[in-house]
């Protein structure tokens, strides 16, 4: 989950790499450090517990001169959040980054003797040590990091510098990720694309078990045996600057605001005379004909728009489909087989539940698609089929525009397999693409209207809890609003299924609490409203969400928000951004620092 750089070149590296910590910060923000070498032995490392920011300050009083480096930003696993914790780590002649976690490193530490030497709490620094055992041994830099690579168990993404091989840098992983380029400027390596799209868009994905070698003007790859191997150069198509904050206060404000373009570059490419089409992408109609189930595989918000497929695949397939928490997945003995089309959802495509979750069920035969924002990503290259989301690069921890990518896109899906499978006509999918692409239309009238739900937001500033209710696809788009809010707002927020209120957590509800609505379902209306009755009966301070066209009469009871008109079952597009602008406002107006909130981080790589 930490974020990893390393550069040798021609500019300074000081400024490199803190530029480039600033990017990856998303991945982890505990602490970050950087070490530095040159010629002549020299070496710097400076570490500290906080952000990028506090390193920076510290590294302004150093004057650093040097064009190679390491650097990391830390999302704590092995140890607390302190100073010597942080990364980079050194043993005798080795220093060293780390993403990933090292399972058996306590055995390791015995068995290299290396446990009175350690300075740190961290299965890293053990990484180092034994790097430098074997080094002192052999003095080939190659060979010991092969040695230690078949004795570590777990995931790793490893930098490496060496102190009598100045200015060249070292990697390896294994599921953790690395990408990596070469350019007139030097070669660099980063843990994700954000620290390398300012510099080019061509990068090639680090092979796993494979060493890779930066050099001033060269970069250079070997198999484990020491072949050398040609790296398989991709072009990215993120716009160069398109991990800046274009000027808002905040990514996740970006990010929400880019909505109506990031679907439209994610529909607009896969419709063809009217209809869905994914046969560019080498998709098969055969895949979506002849699956008896799906099950998809995600986490988090990703989960969310699973849940909403799920609504989709039922009423418009009446088809069985399962949507699996991907941590839980393979400990939940999930019933598939060769018939079962497993769709694996991920922004990332690194999360290591929802890759593991995948990995198993084909194992059991299923076949598999990946919808994923990260191109060349694990879960990409692990999965039968993938289509990507073009959202462009989501910073925020806090996901918004990945998930309504993602949800424009498993509608394509839907209809789709409506066609394939011959439950709807060519009009009638036609009919439903057309409803699909006035979507960013509607998202925009939402923004425009964004001031109102900046003042209901600033309503629930004080509250400690609050509960959002709703039924079918309304309790599925509560369930995302409510995880956004608590994750950037510190508020304790649930989303009930409004029918379940009487079951139990109606008991919560006692005088003010505030409850966040949302009505969209025609053929739910008359029992959500109910529902809403009840809990307002109670003293519930309500705000409430609704569609336009179901809004007579309510406001006269109630503190309403107008969305704008959709086909019902497209409603939670317009639904789910006014969700996200109220996290947004409550968060930014708490004060709070958007998108990094307290112990998360965006890219989930440890189980
Ligand atoms: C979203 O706001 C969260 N930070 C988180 O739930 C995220 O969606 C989840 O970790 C899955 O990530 P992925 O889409 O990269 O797999």
């Amino acid at each position: 989950m930490c974020g990893i750089i390393g550069y040798t070149g021609k500019h300074s590296v000081k400024e490199v790499l803190l530029n480039a910590l600033t990017l990856l910060e998303y991945r982890g923000y505990d602490s970050a450090g950087i070490a530095v070498s040159g010629g002549n032995g020299y070496r710097k490392l400076i570490k500290c517990a906080g952000r990028v920011s506090d390193l920076e300050k510290l590294c302004e009083s150093e004057n650093i001169d040097s064009t190679c480096g390491i650097g990391h930003t830390r999302w704590a696993t092995h140890g607390g959040v302190c100073d010597r914790n942080a990364h980079p780590h050194r043993q005798g002649k080795v220093t060293l980054v780390h993403n990933g976690i090292i399972e058996n490193y306590k055995e390791l530490a015995e068995e290299f003797n290396i446990s009175d030497s350690l300075i740190s709490e961290t299965d890293s620094e053990v990484v180092a040590g034994m790097i430098n055992h074997f080094y002192s041994e052999s003095g080939d830099p190659m060979s010991s990091i092969v040695k230690t690579v078949k004795k570590i168990r777990g995931t790793f993404a490893l930098v490496i510098m060496f102190d009598d091989i100045p200015e060249v840098i070292y990697s390896i992983r294994n599921v953790s990720p690395i990408v990596a380029t070469i350019t007139d400027e030097g070669a660099m390596l980063a843990s994700d694309l954000t620290a390398l799209c300012a510099f080019t868009n061509r990068y090639f994905v680090v092979p796993e078990y494979h060493i890779l070698t930066l050099h001033k003007k060269d970069i250079k790859l070997y198999d484990l045996a020491g072949n050398e191997v040609e790296p398989d150069f991709q072009t990215m198509d993120w716009e160069k600057n398109s991990a800046d904050k274009g000027g808002y206060p905040f990514y996740m404000e970006k990010e929400i605001m880019e909505q109506p373009d990031a679907i439209s570059n994610t529909i607009m490419p896969r419709i063809k005379d009217g209809l869905p089409d994914f046969s560019e992408e080498g998709v098969p109609d055969d895949l979506f004909e002849e699956s008896k189930r799906i099950c998809v595989v995600a986490c988090g918000t990703a989960m969310h728009a699973g849940l909403v497929l799920q609504a989709w695949v039922k009423s418009k397939l009446h088809m069985h489909i399962d949507v699996e928490t991907a941590s839980e997945f393979m400990y939940s003995d999930p019933v598939i087989n060769n018939h079962t089309l497993v769709i694996a959802i991920s922004q990332s495509g690194e999360t290591i539940d929802t890759l593991e979750a995948l990995k198993y069920a084909k194992k059991q035969g299923a076949k598999s698609l990946a919808i994923i924002n990260v191109k060349g990503s694990s879960i990409a290259r692990e999965s039968d089929y993938v289509l990507y989301t073009n959202a462009g690069p989501e910073i925020a921890v806090a996901s918004t525009k990945a998930y309504t990518t993602q949800l424009s896109l498993l509608y394509l899906i839907v209809c789709r397999m409506a066609l394939a499978r011959g439950i709807l006509t060519k009009d009638e999918v036609m009919a439903d693409t057309a409803a699909l692409m006035s979507v960013p239309e509607s998202i925009k009238d939402v923004l425009s209207r964004r001031n109102d739900i900046h003042v209901i937001a600033g309503n629930v500033l004080e509250a400690k809890d609050l509960f959002m209710i709703g039924r079918g696809l309304d309790h599925s788009i509560l369930l995302e609003g409510s995880l956004k809010l608590k994750e950037v707002s510190y508020i304790h927020s649930e989303a009930y299924a409004s029918g379940e209120l009487k079951h139990g957590p109606i008991a919560l509800i006692t005088d003010d609490t505030p409850v966040v609505a949302v009505v969209t379902q025609k053929k739910l209306y008359e029992k959500e409203v109910s529902n809403i009755r009840e809990v307002k009966s109670r003293g519930a301070r309500i705000v409430l969400f609704v569609k336009d066209e179901l809004s007579e009469n309510l406001e006269k009871e109630f503190h309403v928000w107008r969305l704008p008109n959709l086909k019902d079952e497209l409603m939670v597009f317009p639904a789910s951004v006014a969700l996200q602008l109220f996290a947004y406002y409550v968060s930014s107006d708490k004060g709070f620092d958007v998108d990094k909130p307290r112990n998360l981080a965006k890219v989930v790589t440890v189980e």
